[in-house]
Order: structure tokens, then C-alpha cells, then sequence
């Protein structure tokens, strides 16, 4: 629990991400006595609402998103909603939310500002905020929170960044990336650093390659307009697959500490290789063109796939295979490390058709858990194997136990300043050198990976499938 009193404003909170995601996760943090007393919560939008139009909005939100819900609770909240009716491109509204906070917790010392705001309005509301005064550190800290995408490309990444350093420095700016709260993609610094028995094998020595699935089972729905110009690879893996990625692959923090653990992935994305554009797979599903918004000759791809090595020490050599799509077969990303065969001298005389390789499940959804699986004699046979799992299930090791949502822990840490779980800027530039060269490459020739149209509910373009076996691999069912 936090001490020091302080208020959240959100900008554009009449947005569905406030209702959806923001407030649920205020309200769990409170119905957990986590938040600080004293706390504002204050709402900024153009719609003519008043603080009780702006409650009931978010109690709706509550009740509907949220994991619980409880009158009681939610009545000793509501009283420091607050709402404040201005516009993101007005000079006085942010004069005015200034003298409106004062009067609201006069001594109020931290204040964060959660800018769930379209992309093109982050430099200027960063702008306003300095130009009001309220980007200052002199009475408490300011941060600000910034929802993806970080850009659309390297260059605009870096020019955004520049934007929001006019007004903040570094320490101030908490870039979210929902996939690092979630509970399992946390628990992959546990389980690599916590244990002694992964890590020694955790190489090139004994890990033959490493797939990281983010497949989802919704289509693009009424986010067609936003979709159709960013596509999978800026839409997932320029963050959340980059951000797995690095987990998986770094080399151990110093500390929990944020900069400790920015620190090794950044050096690890910065060590994979120029992706190959042979080594790339595109798809799109089948009736995408007829989404609203997406234009009907569209060819932005909706699913890749791709294959990448890191160049060093711990893993030269080792394919990195990164898929992710959308209208798949099952909501399913899991993280799956699967390692070298033993040597084949005991058991090829018995007629064994071949070992399936012992593999580690890291289930980041929704089944979350870990497997290994590995190799057993099928009882009374006289030389017969069969592969088995060895599971823990999150649900069944901690029964009671609902997982919180991502944001729930995100706010948390960024009241706290603690960013070890959000993205730094070079870590934002580094995930762009690797998708830049791929998008451009697809937009400059559609013979390069052709765009393959994969039908609704299967695992995506059959090239996917050719882009492992090339290498003598397969995807593995992770969970
Ligand atoms: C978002 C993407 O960042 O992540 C969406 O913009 C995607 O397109 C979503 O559906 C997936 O998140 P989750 O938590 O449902 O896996």
C-alpha cells in the first residue's frame, strides 16, 4: 500500500479503455487495500457529463468487466471520482484542470496522467501538460502513462519520444505493455532465476529451439480502421511478442530492480540478428476485406510468422520462431522451449519410431501453467515410450486465486514509480530495427512471402508450417 496521497487524471476517459480496463483495475486495487486514502480519481473528456454522470458510467464498467463487484465498496470509492469536461487541444482546459486539482486535494502531492488518448495526441497533451506547469517535479512526482503504438515505425517512434522528453524526462514515462502484467509473463523471471534446474539447460547446449505462439481466436471486429493500417506485426509483435521474446531469452537482472532488468533486455534485442526476409510467413483470414473499415483490396497481414536468431553467446545458432494471428483455431500463447534429442544409441534397436523431444510449456493463456514434457516406458511393454506431461496449473496450485488483470498491477507500479514492468524508449526502438525492415520489405513486393489467405479457425498459413520444417522443426501444442 502506497502512502503518499495522489491523483490519477485521465485523458480521454470517455474512452472504452477507461471503462473497460482502467477503472475495473482502480476498483480491484481498492477492494484490495492498495490504493492510498486521499486518492483523485479525475476524468478529462469533451462529453457534457457531470462527476455523477462520469460514476454511474464507470460503475457500469465495474460491474460489467470487472472480476467482482461490491455496492458497499464501490460507494466508499465513488465520492473521489471526479470529471472534468475539457478538450486535448485547448491551452486553458489544462490551466484550468490545474486550479480544478488544486481545489480538489489541495497538498496532494503525486499526480499521474493516464493518456488513453489516440496515438497523434501523445505529443501534444505531453506538450499542454509542460506548458501548464504540470509536467514539473516541484511538488511530487508526475508521471505519465503512454498506451502503444509507440509510432508506427522507427522514425516516428524516435520522433515520438522526442515529444514526450520536450516535457518529461525518462524516469516519468511509463510506456504500458499489458503482456507484462500478466501473471505468467511475470513469472517467466521466477521461473528461469528462481529455480536451479532450468537455467543450466536454458542454451544452446540443450535448447534446440524456441516458439512463441500469441494466437487469438477474435477477428478484427469494429477496430478495422485502426487494424487495417497497422497490422499483426505493429499491432503484436513490435511489443508484446518482442517483450516475451526478451524475457525468454536474457540474460539474468542484476535485480528486480527496473533499469537492471530493461538493462538485459535491451542487450538481447539488440543482439538478434536482421531478420530474413525468406525467414518470414504472412497470412491474412479468410473475410478480412469485408470487415468494416478494411479496405476491400486490403493486404495487410492479420497473422505472421517468423524465424530469428540471436547472435550471442548463450544462444548462436538457435532458431527463435514467433508466430501470431488473429481468427485462429483457439485463444492460446504459450511460450515453448523445446530441447535437443538424446543420443540415439539405447533405444533404436527396440523399434521406437523416434522420441518426441522433452519441450517446456510456459502457458501465458488461458490454461496458464507450465509443462515438460518427456519421455516415459509405457508400462508393460517391453521397450515402448510414450511422451507425458508434468503440469502445474495456476488454477489448481492456487485455488481461490483469481488471476488479476494485467492493468490491476500496472497502475499499481506506475503510483509507485516503479517501471520495471513497462518498456523503455531504447527498448521501443530496438523491437522497431527488427519489424521495420520486415514491413517495408512486404510493402515494397507482395512476391516476397506472398500473402497467404488462411481460413477462419486454423493455425494460419500452411508457409508457417514449411518455415519450421525447413529447420527440422514443428510447432509444438504449447498448452
Ligand atoms: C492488443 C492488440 O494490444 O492486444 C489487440 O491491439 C489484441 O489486437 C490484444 O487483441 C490481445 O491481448 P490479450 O490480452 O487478449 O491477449
Amino acid at each position: 500500500k502506497t502512502n503518499t496521497p495522489f491523483t490519477i487524471v485521465i485523458f480521454g476517459a470517455s474512452g472504452d479503455l477507461t471503462v473497460r480496463k482502467l477503472m475495473p483495475a482502480l476498483y480491484h486495487n481498492f477492494q484490495k487495500n492498495r490504493l492510498p486514502a486521499g486518492l483523485r480519481i479525475v476524468g478529462f473528456a469533451r462529453r457534457d457529463w457531470r462527476d455523477e454522470d462520469f460514476r454511474e458510467e464507470l460503475k457500469k464498467g465495474v460491474q460489467a468487466h470487472g472480476a467482482s463487484f461490491e455496492d458497499a465498496i464501490w460507494n466508499e470509492l465513488a465520492p473521489s471520482i471526479h470529471y472534468f469536461r475539457g478538450d486535448l487541444d485547448a491551452a486553458k482546459d489544462y490551466r484550468a484542470l490545474q486550479a480544478h486539482l488544486d481545489c480538489l486535494a489541495p497538498g496532494a502531492t503525486g499526480c499521474l496522467y493516464y493518456l488513453a488518448v489516440a496515438p497523434d495526441f501523445i505529443g501534444p497533451v505531453c506538450a499542454h501538460l509542460k506548458a501548464a506547469g504540470m509536467a514539473a517535479e516541484t511538488h511530487g512526482f508526475r508521471r505519465v502513462i503512454i498506451e502503444k503504438p509507440f509510432g508506427r515505425d522507427l522514425t516516428s517512434a524516435r520522433a515520438l519520444n522526442r515529444e514526450v522528453h520536450e516535457a518529461f524526462a525518462e524516469h516519468q514515462v511509463f510506456r504500458i505493455d499489458h503482456y507484462l502484467g500478466k501473471e505468467t509473463a511475470q513469472n517467466i523471471i521466477f521461473l528461469r532465476f528462481a529455480n536451479t534446474f532450468f537455467e543450466p539447460v536454458w542454451n544452446r547446449r540443450y535448447v534446440s529451439n524456441v516458439q512463441i505462439t500469441v494466437a487469438e481466436q477474435v477477428d478484427v471486429g469494429r477496430r478495422g480502421g485502426y487494424y487495417d493500417k497497422a497490422g499483426v506485426l505493429r499491432d503484436m509483435f513490435q511489443n508484446h511478442l518482442m517483450q516475451l521474446l526478451a524475457l525468454v531469452s536474457m540474460e539474468p537482472p542484476a535485480s528486480l530492480d527496473a533499469d537492471a532488468i530493461r538493462n538485459e533486455k535491451v542487450k538481447v534485442l539488440g543482439t538478434v540478428r536482421p531478420i530474413s526476409m525468406a525467414d518470414t510467413v504472412r497470412g491474412q483470414y479468410e473475410g478480412y476485406r469485408s470487415a468494416k473499415d478494411v479496405a476491400p483490396d486490403s493486404q495487410t497481414p492479420t497473422y505472421a510468422a517468423v524465424k530469428l536468431f540471436i547472435d550471442n553467446w548463450r544462444w548462436q545458432g538457435i532458431p527463435f520462431y514467433l508466430r501470431s494471428g488473429k481468427a485462429m483455431i483457439a485463444k492460446s500463447s504459450a511460450i515453448v522451449v523445446e530441447f535437443q534429442p538424446p543420443p540415439d544409441v539405447i533405444f533404436n534397436l527396440h523399434g521406437n519410431q523416434g522420441f518426441t523431444p522433452n519441450f517446456l510449456s510456459i502457458c501465458i493463456q488461458p490454461d496458464e501453467g507450465i509443462q515438460l514434457r518427456f519421455e516415459t516406458k509405457v508400462p508393460d511393454t517391453v521397450a515402448e515410450s510414450r511422451s507425458v506431461n508434468m503440469s502445474h496449473s495456476y488454477h489448481e496450485a492456487f485455488p481461490g486465486i483469481v488471476l488479476p488483470d494485467a492493468y490491476e498491477r500496472l497502475l499499481l507500479d506506475a503510483l509507485k514509480g516503479d517501471a520495471a514492468l513497462f518498456a523503455r524508449n531504447d527498448d521501443i526502438e530496438n523491437a522497431w530495427h527488427l519489424m521495420d525492415p520486415i514491413i517495408q520489405g512486404w510493402d515494397a513486393s507482395s512476391r516476397v512471402s506472398p500473402l497467404e489467405i488462411y481460413p477462419r479457425g486454423s493455425w494460419g498459413p500452411k508457409a508457417a508450417d514449411a518455415l519450421l520444417a525447413k529447420g527440422g522443426h514443428a510447432w509444438r501444442m504449447g498448452c
